[in-house]
Order: structure tokens, then C-alpha cells, then sequence
């Protein structure tokens, strides 16, 4: 355990779990021993995830700066992960003093360290233990109903969170339930890794580390990601592209040849306007 982590109660620390083994890739301080064993084991056999890391949390960023810049002002985070630099309602408060944002993890080391990092200085910022396999639960929360304005277009995050729910918990008709309930005008920026083109025995050895932890991975194809997106506006994801899906580096990138890299390679994504 990290000396001074501090968690909730009834936590279970014998299992690693998604935030706390992404918080030791991004050198964060919210992980436990256990989650800093399963991401050495994971960057024994893909070396390059710690750049998918960073390459996931800098799409995260430049996705939700150009939603905000696009005039939305709300925005909800699904699966937001453990605080770190560069969150959400502080990139998107940069374009809108007044933006507000819900986090939504289903860890509750997240939402502890969420509220203590927010303090009382984040006014309008929410923060809620939930899982986003109950849309009716999260969108029916009192904090999301304080928030998110149903009337206004809404700035929809799922980065990096898909790829924890199985094709038996119908993550394509989820992603559906969640833009039907924003509407018109909003924006969804998503971000999922993948196996395609990688070497099996490192896909294999990835996904087994999530074997006996809290979630388990589930990557998907290039066409699997893309059908997320079926009957929204996908967005051009740099100067001179066309519409498409990319890896997470190249996306809102000024040099694509220089963002490229093969630990972005492990993530495809776009944004999308909600027509
Ligand atoms: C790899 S992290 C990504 C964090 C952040 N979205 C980002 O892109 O930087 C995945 C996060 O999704 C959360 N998560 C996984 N399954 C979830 C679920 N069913 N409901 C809500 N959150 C979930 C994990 O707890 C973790 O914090």
C-alpha cells in the first residue's frame, strides 16, 4: 500500500483495479501494491503502455477543450478516473470560468479522492460513485440533475472506460441510452484500446492481468469502436483529415507525424457532434 493513501472503507485492496493500475502509469500516488504489481506485469509485456497512458489522458484533454470550445459549458465524465493533473472541470474552466462537470467512476477510491482534492473550492463540480452500466441510475442522480441542464447540449467523456464492459453488457446500446438522453448539439468524445495489429501474445498477456482484477478488459476492433459512433457527425481529428476515427495521439495533434507513437497505437478515438 502507498504510505499515505487514504480509502474508503470496506475498499478491496486485494485486487487491482483500472483506476489505481492507471494512476501508477500516469506516476500518480493513488494506488496500492497490488495495482503497482498488475502495471509492472502489464509494462513487462507492452512496454509501450505507459505512452498509451499519456496519450489517452492528452486526448482527454484536447477532446473536452474542443467541446468547451464549442460553446458547451456542462459536461459528464464517465469512468474519470483518480484525480490527476489537467482534470476535466480545470481544462474546460480555461474556455468557460463557469463550466460544470460531473465525475462519474464506479471505484470509490475515486470519488474519495475526488471530493478531497475538490475541497470546497470547486463549486459546481460533482462527484459520484456509480456504474455507468446503470444509465437510469446516474442520469437520474440528484447531482446529475443538479448539473446537467437536459435543455443545454452536454460534453459526454467516455475515455478509456469501454473497454472495462463486456459486449454482454451492451456497451454500443449504453452509449446510445446515454447521447439519446443528452441530445441535440452535444458533443461525445470516446477513446477504447485495441488489439488490432498487435502482437497476440502481448494482448494476451495484457488481458490477463485484468483476469482477477475488479473489472475485466475487453479490447475491440477498429470497426467494433467505430460503431460507438453510428448516426453521429464524427469530427475531422486534426488540420487537413478527414472525418475518422484515430490513434490518440494523432487526434487535435499539430505535428501527426510527430504524435504518432506505438503506445497511441493501442487507442482509437474520435469525437462526435450529436446531430
Ligand atoms: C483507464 S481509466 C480512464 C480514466 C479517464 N477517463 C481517462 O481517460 O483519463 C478507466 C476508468 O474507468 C472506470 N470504470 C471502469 N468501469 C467502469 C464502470 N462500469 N462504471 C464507471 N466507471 C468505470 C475505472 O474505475 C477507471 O477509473
Amino acid at each position: 500500500m502507498t504510505k499515505a493513501l487514504r480509502q474508503p472503507d470496506g475498499l478491496d485492496v486485494t485486487k487491482p483495479s483500472p483506476a489505481r493500475i492507471y494512476d501508477y502509469m500516469l506516476r500518480g500516488t493513488h494506488h496500492c501494491d497490488v495495482d503497482a504489481d498488475a502495471a509492472e506485469r502489464i509494462l513487462r509485456s507492452v512496454p509501450e503502455i505507459r505512452d498509451c497512458a499519456w496519450s489517452n489522458r492528452g486526448f482527454h484533454q484536447r477532446s473536452a477543450t474542443w467541446i468547451a470550445k464549442r460553446g458547451i459549458r456542462q459536461f459528464l465524465d464517465l469512468g474519470s478516473g483518480l484525480p490527476t493533473v489537467g482534470n476535466t472541470h480545470e481544462v474546460v474552466r480555461k474556455i468557460h470560468r463557469d463550466a460544470r462537470v460531473v465525475y462519474v467512476d464506479n471505484d470509490p477510491l475515486v470519488e474519495l479522492h475526488s471530493r478531497e482534492i475538490l475541497g470546497s473550492a470547486a463549486r459546481q463540480v460533482g462527484v459520484i460513485c456509480a456504474d455507468l452500466r446503470d444509465p437510469d441510475a446516474i442520469l437520474g442522480h440528484p447531482v446529475v440533475r443538479e448539473f446537467i441542464d437536459p435543455a443545454e447540449p452536454t460534453g459526454l467523456l467516455m475515455t478509456a472506460v469501454l473497454m472495462f464492459v463486456a459486449d454482454e453488457s451492451d456497451p454500443h446500446g449504453l452509449v446510445r441510452r446515454y447521447v439519446s438522453a443528452v441530445g441535440p448539439g452535444s458533443c461525445l468524445a470516446l477513446s477504447h484500446l485495441t488489439d488490432d495489429a498487435k502482437p497476440p501474445v502481448a494482448v494476451d498477456a495484457f488481458r490477463r492481468v485484468f483476469d482477477h482484477a475488479t473489472e475485466q478488459m475487453h479490447f475491440r476492433s477498429k470497426a467494433e469502436i467505430a460503431r460507438f459512433f453510428d448516426g453521429l457527425d464524427v469530427q475531422p481529428p486534426y488540420k487537413g483529415a478527414q472525418p475518422a476515427l484515430t490513434y490518440s495521439g494523432l487526434w487535435g495533434a499539430e505535428d501527426v507525424q510527430l504524435a504518432d507513437s506505438d503506445g497511441s497505437r493501442w487507442l482509437y478515438c474520435a469525437v462526435a457532434r450529436v446531430p
